[in-house]
């Protein structure tokens, strides 16, 4: 990629911009054809969803500066909130010099769960079902066999007894998990076919009664890491030296850690450019959400899902951790055109490639919004990018949203109210 052409993007028009991706290499000039074709058709997304009205548009952007394993990305991102993507390309940008995100992309396996109550002898069903354990990944593996012909299918099969519970007043369930490697896949429809198509098996073997068979979005087998490693002097900021802003951002980190109420908009910062990645890409973000959330309390208490500390040379070294099972193909990724978009614009990633991308863009989100929190603060980049946003609530258009949003930046109060009085002297 050319990345030189992307100078100065923020400052292009929509038409410039796409020429410039297509400059870069980051887009062929076919591909622009088809960003004339973004938006859902109404036949399209009458067939997605049931009672179908209207189409819900989110602003589609890119993310610039990512070095990820020593390949440059330019990242689409769908998102609403105006600092996101300003904040991830500016991360993303010191990142990058510091030589980048390394990541490390676990196996992709996803769970299955059946729950079974009401088992007469547990001991009994816990051999029985070991026992029988390879007959019972076949019994998966036949329930779709396509998955199998393509290299993946059902692998392990793996036993946990969910004890009762008088005060909440459940009983004991055994639960039996099946992990499956989906591939490309995110796999849902695969792993609930599975799933469903063992129960019965699984009630004749342990002598229970099935409650429900379903995937579990809490991926814990296939997990995303991503690293970078700064150097302080690329960490100077507005009055702090590199190492006041590296021990600063340890010590948030650290907080973020140990204070559920911090680790909670620590984590919401993170899945600010998460879910906008993951959106983009045509994938749930629903699942990844509730996945990551779950990570977060994985010791019995919500923390932090990134960690900052300092290297052994001064350096401040990020990491994040959390479970990606995203999908390079399936559901809506295949069908949305926006979802196309994003991935050749991606350079047709794989789903491990796409998970690399993804935690990275937490990483870089995080770093920005904590190396902001603890030298000047976050309003002034936000409050900067909220001006717009103002002046359109004001009732702006055309070149009057520029001269409000220029003017309530240096205004005493931003708030809609002096919008409102900047648009009317405009006018006037
Ligand atoms: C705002 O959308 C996200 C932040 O609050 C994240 C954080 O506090 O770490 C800035």
């Amino acid at each position: 990629m050319d990345k030189t052409y992307l100078d100065k993007f923020y400052k292009m028009n929509h038409a410039e911009r796409l020429n410039a991706l297509v400059a870069a290499g980051s887009l062929t000039s076919d591909d622009l054809l088809l960003t004339n074709g973004l938006l859902l058709s109404d036949e399209l997304a009458d067939n997605m969803i049931e009672n179908h009205l209207a189409n819900y548009e989110l602003p589609l952007g890119v993310a610039l500066n990512f070095l990820v394993d020593g390949k440059d990305y330019v990242v689409p991102m769908a998102i609403e909130e105006p600092s996101v993507i300003a904040a991830a390309s500016a991360g993303a940008k010191i990142i990058a010099q510091a030589s980048g995100f390394k990541t490390t992309i676990s196996e992709r396996i996803m769970i299955g769960q059946v729950a079974l109550k009401d088992v007469p002898d547990l001991t009994f069903a816990k051999n029985n079902l070991a026992q029988h354990k390879n007959n019972i990944l076949k019994k998966a593996n036949a329930a779709h066999p396509s998955i199998v012909k393509r290299g993946g299918g059902a692998t392990d099969l793996f036993i946990r007894v969910i004890e009762a519970d008088n005060e909440a007043g459940t009983p004991e369930f055994l639960m039996v998990h099946l992990h499956v490697s989906t591939l490309e896949a995110m796999g849902a429809n695969i792993i609930n076919t599975m799933m469903e198509g063992i129960t019965t098996y699984l009630e004749e073997l342990t002598g229970g009664s099935a409650l429900m068979s379903i995937l579990s979005n809490y991926a814990t087998e296939c997990l995303a890491s991503a690293l970078c490693q700064i150097p302080v002097d690329l960490l100077k900021r507005n009055g702090y030296s590199g190492e006041e802003v590296r021990d600063r951002l340890i010590e948030a980190s650290q907080l973020a850690y140990v204070d559920p109420y911090r680790a909670v908009t620590h984590n919401k910062g993170i899945m600010n450019g998460i879910d906008a990645v993951v959106l983009a890409s045509g994938n749930d973000w629903r699942a990844i959400s509730a996945g990551a959330h779950a990570y977060a309390s994985r010791n019995g208490q919500y923390r932090a899902l990134s960690s900052w500390r300092k290297a052994e040379n001064g350096d401040l070294i990020g990491q994040l951790t959390l479970p990606l099972p995203v999908g390079s193909v399936g559901g809506s990724i295949s069908i949305h055109p926006a979802a196309q978009f994003s991935k050749r614009l991606l350079g047709d990633p794989s789903a491990k490639e796409l998970e690399s991308i993804i935690v990275s863009v937490g990483l870089a989100q995080n770093f920005s919004a904590l190396k902001a929190l603890v030298t000047e603060g976050i309003q002034k980049g936000h409050m900067g990018l909220q001006a717009r946003s103002l002046a359109i609530s004001a009732g702006a258009t055309g070149a009057d949203i520029e001269q409000v949003a220029e003017q309530l930046k240096t205004a005493k109060n931003m708030n809609l109210a002096t919008a409102e009085a900047l648009l009317k002297e405009i006018e006037s």
